[in-house]
């Protein structure tokens, strides 16, 4: 199993909304055994609680099912992930602090380094209330981290 965890701050806005889009890329490619697919924050503002408001409207706007709730990243989750998703450069070094001497490097990426964007960190909605603008950045993204994944390990 490819092991897929998308953090962001608070876990309630720009995460579990790449969760969201991208078990739905996953699974209309039919490719929902090969993945495990998660998301936290680095931040335990919010824990237990569902996505934002803003989040959920637009995912049901699409189509996309969000039932996640909230949970701050852990050691185990340091330790299992094939790919840490970062939505931003703080949440990038957030990781790297949280890990200590942990090498992450070879697996931690920002989310829009898959995409050809203008830019490469995804706006935090909860500041900016733009849910469509990140819906379509962290979309691009999942596309491309699709694309990576599926070439790199021939599935
Ligand atoms: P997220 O957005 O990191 O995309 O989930 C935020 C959610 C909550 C807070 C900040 C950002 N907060 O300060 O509570």
């Amino acid at each position: 199993m490819i092991h897929v965890i998308f953090v962001c701050l608070g876990n309630i806005c720009r995460s579990p909304m790449a969760e969201a889009i991208f078990k739905d890329l996953v699974t209309k490619k039919g490719l929902g055994h090969a993945f495990h697919i998660d998301s936290v924050g680095t931040a335990g503002y919010h824990i237990g609680d569902l996505a934002h408001r803003g989040t959920r409207r637009i995912l049901e706007r699409y189509g996309i099912k969000c039932d996640i709730r909230s949970r701050q990243i852990n050691q185990q989750d340091l330790e299992k992930a094939d790919y840490l998703i970062a939505m931003d450069q703080h949440n990038m070094s957030d990781l790297k602090y949280q890990a200590g001497g942990r090498l992450l490097d070879a697996r931690l990426y920002l989310l829009l380094s898959f995409a050809e964007t203008r830019v490469k960190d995804v706006p935090d909605p909860y500041y900016s209330g733009n849910f469509e603008e990140v819906y379509n950045l962290v979309n691009a993204g999942c596309q491309g981290l699709l694309a990576h994944i599926r070439e790199k390990h021939k599935i």
